[in-house]
Formats: C-alpha cells, sequence, structure tokens
C-alpha cells in the first residue's frame, strides 16, 4: 500500500532543521539525501515533507490518482462534472503551516469562503483549525461542523444586525471591524443583546499585494479595513465611547494570491509598531496577519515533483520562506498571531473533472466543449485565472495541439482555457481542471439552471462522497408560481 502523508509535525520540524544545517539552497525542504530516495512522482508513496505537501494527483497505472483512488473509477461511479478533494493534503497544508508557526503563539482561522463543505470543515477542525468566517451562513457550517466559534473570526464590510446577534451568541473570539461605523452598530447591537463583543479593527496598511485587481484589498482605494492613519485614533475613541466592546487585537489582510513576500513583509513591517503600541494602550492580545498565500496554479500536476522545484526558475512562495520571513519579525510583539489561509490549505488539494461531449472545428479555432462550465468553476471567467488542465488517461505519447476548452453556459466568457496546448482529446474523453480545491464549489452557481456537481474527499484509498450532486427538483426548491 502506497504510504501518502505520513510525517508529524515534529518531523516536519527536525527536517527543515536538518535541511538547514546541510544546504541553504535547500532550507526548508527536504534534504539531498531525501530527494535521491524518491522516484520523480508522487506516485512513489514518498514520505517526503515537501512533497507530501503539495498534493496527492499523481499518474499510476497510465491513469489520474488522487491518493490511491483512480480518478477514472470515480468518474464512472459518479459522473462529472465532479469535485473532488484530497484529504490528505489538506491536512499536510494545515501541519506544516502549523509546525512552520511553531515559534509564536499562533492560531490558525481556515478561510472558509476557500472551500466551505462540511467535511473539509470538520477535517479542518480535527486538526485543530480555527475559522475565518465573512457571513452568518459561513458560521452556520462552521457550528454544524462541530467547530468552535471561540476560536473563530468574523470578517467583511457588510455585517447585518442578524448576524453580529448570531456570532455573539455563539461566542465568536472577534468581530473584525471594517468601519467606523461599524464599531459603533456593533457597541449598540451588544448592548442590546447584553454581551460585550469582543473586536478587532481591520487596518487597511496601503501595501499593494501586487495580485489581481479583484482579488487585492490592502490598498486605499479598496473598500476594506481602516486607513492606517485613523486606526490609532479610532482605538482611542472606542476606548472611551463604546461600553460594550472588548478591544481584542489588530487585523489586516492585503489580498489574496501573493506569489512574493515582498508585500507581507511590507505590511507587516508598516503595522508592527503600530500593534505594539495598541498593545501598551489597549491591552490588545492578537494581531491578525490575514491570508493570500499564494499557491502553484501554472505546472500544477508537475509541481508535485520535487525536482520541478529545483528546476523551475520563478519558485512560488513556499511557506517555509513566509514563515522564515515573518516569524522572526512578529515574534518580538508578544503576542497571539492569527493567520487566515483559505487558497494555501486547500487549493492544489482539489480538481474538478469533466468530460469531453464534442469536438468543434472552426475556421480559427478548435474549440473541445466539455460537460463543465463557469457555473461550476468561475476563476478563468472571473480573474481569467489559470487552471492547468490534464488528461485522466496519461497519453501516451507527447502530440498535442492547440485548443479552447469551453463550457455549455451560453456566454463567450464560459471558457476553461484558450489557445492552450494540450494533448489530444477526443469525445468521452475525461480532464481534470487542476488547483480547483479553493473557490471553485464555493463560487458555482446554477446559472443555466445546471445543478451543482458532487464532491467526493478522498482519504487514502477510500473516496467518501462528501456532497451528493443536486437532481432537477433541488433547481426549483423554495420556488412558487402565483396563485390561480
Ligand atoms: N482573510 C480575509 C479577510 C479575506 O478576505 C480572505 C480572502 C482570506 C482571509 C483568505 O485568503 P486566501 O488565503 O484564500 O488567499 N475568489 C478569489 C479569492 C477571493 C479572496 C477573498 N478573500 C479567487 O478565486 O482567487
Amino acid at each position: 500500500m502506497l504510504r501518502f502523508f505520513c510525517i508529524s509535525t515534529a518531523e516536519i520540524r527536525l527536517r527543515r532543521g536538518r535541511a538547514k544545517l546541510r544546504s541553504s539552497k535547500h532550507a526548508g525542504f527536504p534534504t539531498p539525501a531525501a530527494e535521491s530516495r524518491q522516484s520523480p512522482g508522487l506516485d512513489s508513496g514518498s514520505s517526503s515533507a515537501y512533497h507530501c505537501a503539495m498534493h496527492s494527483f499523481h499518474y499510476e497505472n497510465g491513469s489520474l490518482h488522487c491518493e490511491g483512488v483512480d480518478l477514472q473509477s470515480l468518474a464512472d461511479d459518479h459522473g462529472t462534472p465532479l469535485y473532488v478533494y484530497s484529504a490528505g493534503t489538506i491536512r499536510d497544508h494545515f501541519t506544516r503551516l502549523d509546525a512552520a508557526l511553531g515559534e509564536l503563539d499562533h492560531m490558525i482561522c481556515y478561510a472558509v469562503k476557500a472551500n466551505s463543505n462540511l467535511a473539509i470543515l470538520d477535517l479542518l477542525r480535527r486538526q485543530g483549525s480555527g475559522f475565518d468566517i465573512v457571513s452568518g451562513g459561513e458560521l452556520f457550517r462552521v457550528q454544524k461542523a462541530g467547530g468552535d466559534a471561540g476560536k473563530s473570526t468574523f470578517a467583511g464590510v457588510g455585517k447585518t444586525r442578524a448576524e453580529i446577534e448570531q456570532a455573539l451568541r455563539a461566542g465568536i473570539y472577534s468581530i473584525n471591524v471594517e468601519s467606523e461605523a461599524e464599531l459603533a452598530f456593533i457597541d449598540q447591537v451588544a448592548a442590546s443583546v447584553g454581551i460585550q463583543a469582543p473586536v478587532a479593527l481591520r487596518v487597511n496598511p496601503n501595501v499593494d499585494a501586487g495580485t489581481h485587481k479583484y482579488i487585492s484589498t490592502g490598498k486605499s482605494e479598496n473598500k476594506f479595513g481602516i486607513d492606517f492613519e485613523r486606526v490609532r485614533e479610532v482605538y482611542g475613541r472606542a476606548a472611551q465611547e463604546y461600553p460594550n466592546l472588548i478591544l481584542r487585537g489588530l487585523q489586516m489582510h492585503i489580498g489574496s494570491q501573493l506569489t512574493s513576500i515582498k508585500p507581507f513583509v511590507e505590511a507587516v513591517e508598516k503595522v508592527a509598531p503600530l500593534v505594539a503600541e495598541l498593545k501598551d494602550a489597549h491591552g490588545i492580545e492578537f494581531f491578525s496577519i490575514g491570508g493570500g498565500i499564494g499557491i502553484v496554479y501554472q505546472d500544477s500536476l508537475d509541481s508535485g515533483k520535487l525536482a520541478w522545484w529545483d528546476t523551475h526558475a520563478e519558485k512560488p512562495l513556499t511557506i517555509e520562506e513566509y514563515a522564515a520571513e515573518l516569524v522572526p519579525r512578529l515574534k518580538p510583539l508578544g503576542l497571539r498571531i492569527l493567520v487566515e489561509p483559505g487558497r494555501f490549505m486547500v487549493g492544489n488539494a482539489g480538481v474538478l473533472m469533466t468530460q469531453v461531449l464534442y469536438e468543434k472545428r472552426g475556421s480559427a479555432k478548435t474549440f473541445k466543449v466539455v460537460d463543465s462550465g463557469m457555473n461550476d468553476l468561475i476563476r478563468p471567467a472571473l480573474y481569467e485565472g489559470h487552471h492547468d488542465i490534464v488528461p485522466i488517461k496519461q497519453p501516451a505519447d507527447t502530440t498535442t495541439e492547440v485548443v479552447d476548452i469551453v463550457g455549455p453556459i451560453c456566454e463567450s466568457g464560459d471558457f476553461f482555457a484558450q489557445d492552450r496546448e494540450l494533448p489530444p482529446l477526443a469525445e468521452g474523453d475525461r480532464i481534470a481542471l487542476m488547483s480547483a480545491g479553493a473557490y471553485g464549489f464555493t463560487m458555482a452557481s446554477n446559472y443555466n439552471s445546471r445543478p451543482f456537481p458532487a464532491e467526493i474527499l478522498v482519504d487514502g484509498e477510500t473516496p467518501h462522497l462528501i456532497r451528493k450532486r443536486q437532481v432537477l427538483d433541488d433547481l426549483i426548491a423554495g420556488e412558487q408560481v402565483l396563485p390561480g
């Protein structure tokens, strides 16, 4: 039987330490000695920390597998489109991040919006995760999954009275406040409910995250947070005027899919002195540095191979680099540090499987029409997001053709890839859109009255159906025609 996610937190620490000693090039990664023990693919069942950490999608016997499960058989049993996630990968990501932050008093609050399936929340809860939520609906999910509101933070610019009451009654760890108007409102709601509200202001540090404009949040022109220059004053006023608030922390989040450490460092260096001041003045107990750690979207499958990391010119941000740069800057604060990773935890742990319905050879392009569309995965349409596409059946040779992979939705923006060089794909062939575990299903819709796909969570050799495919009746549940 293959071994996949098999290392303990202590072992990761040990390996990181050894790696540092042996070679700076390999700092935080498996050592050359470890590397030589491995075959180049994930199919080796390697026990390397690094190897395990990316994801567990790999070819085995000519077919794409997730951990020990053949995706072809999953598509046969459950149909397509189908989301498939690797439990081992998610656990491994949590373990690595937790270990990397080990020197800090820290709390990982998984950003539920990335993937909110109950089974995923339950899995992370069992690992010890807290949660970062942005709605009453997400809080409901966290609680249904057995998650602890006392380890959860509530973000978002437009919280309603009902949501604030719900969070207070649930015993939320902190409500992260995005405006002065909201601060005053939370004080009022807290008074009416008779529960003091633990809050943290979200500071907008005005730092360029260098990411897509729709997922950049830390610049003054973005709607998020309170201007850096005003934060001191707002805390001062809150301490004097709002008796129903507990000033518990300070929060920031500069954007998502950050592939360089620079903006994180810039933001932490800018905000840390303010945090220290607020600790002295108001006794705040935590500083949340938000989420945003980027993942690999290009070469997604190959990045599972250790060799890829050595040969790839532009190395994406690793969790080891993230921690090596930030921990020393955060430790002197002597506060609890919160992180809110979403994509890092689940992004590379999931794929969306779809099947080619038709080939259409136009005068300008060749289109492969598949049975999934922007309703199931909107990232390419919304952010021009790139998702690698790999055939489920391993191609026998290296022949390729340039094609567009398009969905069935009546929109020109309904594509998964344009002018992409792919192996030949015939009608009936199945493909996987890689790195679809984050912001895939959670952003899906019923547009064009298409039912939601099913979701499978693979754990070792066992696939678990964690969400049934919607049936047509689900599409009209709750709807009513006029009487008469
Ligand atoms: N904390 C806050 C306050 C956030 O707004 C977000 C994400 C996170 C944490 C988690 O960020 P992450 O670690 O996942 O980067 N739908 C877009 C991403 C939107 C992110 C929104 N906020 C996408 O598909 O790329």
